[in-house]
């Protein structure tokens, strides 16, 4: 069978993927942030798995204000890195898994949860960026991708304890794969970060700290936390953060496993206007 070996939450900055891209990272400004994901990077390396189901949010670039799926699954074989304004960022194109796929649409879709599926998409820097810190320079991604997009820009959102659940209803479908791959789920996008209005650039070290805490340790008690404290506490994009519960949920702990290992764990403010935090936790089973 398939199964889930690790998680792993990121920020996803673009400014982050502008730094690798234009060769900024021994500024010392850009520095201190990949200094962060030095030992992830080794340990992807270690660690590689065959598929990454990486959760993230599209910002408007595949899906326009025309259409806005809650929560949509890439099936396809492949995916092109979108053009967000500046050219795409000079990073391979993405390959796809389009069995387990499709095997998880309709698991996850049996369970309750809507997903749309969708076959042709281009992917901005919620994806990309987190592959770029996990993965460093390459010609070729190591791993193949499942794009999982959450809608976490126009209001309805879904909430914290909805992405958790989801999170258990992936876990199964990945294990009731007919297939053997080993399996890392990603969790993208804040932490504390507001880009627009009287409080753009508001960052909650404390919240932020308090997150990962909980995140590891009472994952459903966080699941819990609405909607509000997350954009007073953490600022409009913060609402961002909810996407790693999705991650959080799949992991062995939550459906009665033993709890899972910190691997690595890495806060660093400023990254352009937001908050950088990263986590991976292992499953020990
Ligand atoms: C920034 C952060 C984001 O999450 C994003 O999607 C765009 C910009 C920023 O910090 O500038
Ligand atoms: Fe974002």
């Amino acid at each position: 069978m398939a199964r889930i070996t690790a998680s792993v939450y990121t920020s996803h900055v673009p400014a982050i993927g502008a730094a690798m891209d234009l060769g900024k990272t021994q500024e010392p400004y850009w520095q201190k942030v990949f200094a962060g994901y030095e030992p992830s990077r080794q340990w992807m390396k270690e660690n590689t798995p065959d598929v990454v189901f990486l959760v993230y949010n599209d910002h408007a670039t595949a899906f326009s204000l025309d259409f806005i799926p809650t929560f949509a699954i890439g099936t396809a074989a492949g995916y092109k890195v979108a053009d967000e304004g500046w050219g795409p960022r000079p990073v391979p194109d993405v390959e796809g898994h389009p069995e387990l796929a499709a095997h998880i649409a309709q698991s996850v879709i049996q369970q309750d949860f809507d997903l749309t599926i969708v076959n042709n998409m281009d992917v901005d820097h919620g994806l990309t960026v987190p592959l770029s810190l996990m993965c460093g320079d390459t010609p070729r991604w190591p791993v193949k991708v499942i794009p999982f997009a959450v809608n976490v820009v126009q209001y309805p959102v879904p909430s914290g304890m909805r992405c958790f659940k989801l999170g258990q209803a992936i876990r199964k479908a990945v294990e009731s794969y007919d297939g053997d791959l080993n399996v890392q789920i990603w969790g993208t996008g804040g932490m504390s970060h507001q880009l627009q209005g009287p409080r753009a650039g508001l960052i909650n070290r404390d919240w932020d700290n308090a997150f990962l805490d909980r995140l590891i340790a009472d994952p459903e008690g966080l699941a819990g936390v609405p909607h509000i404290d997350y954009v007073r506490e953490a600022g409009s994009e913060g609402i961002e953060l909810v996407m790693w519960l999705i991650a959080r949920g799949a992991m062995a702990d939550v459906a009665g496993g033993p709890a899972p290992t910190l691997r690595h764990r890495f806060y660093h403010v400023p990254a352009s206007n937001t908050a950088v935090g990263h986590l991976i936790l292992e499953n020990n089973q």
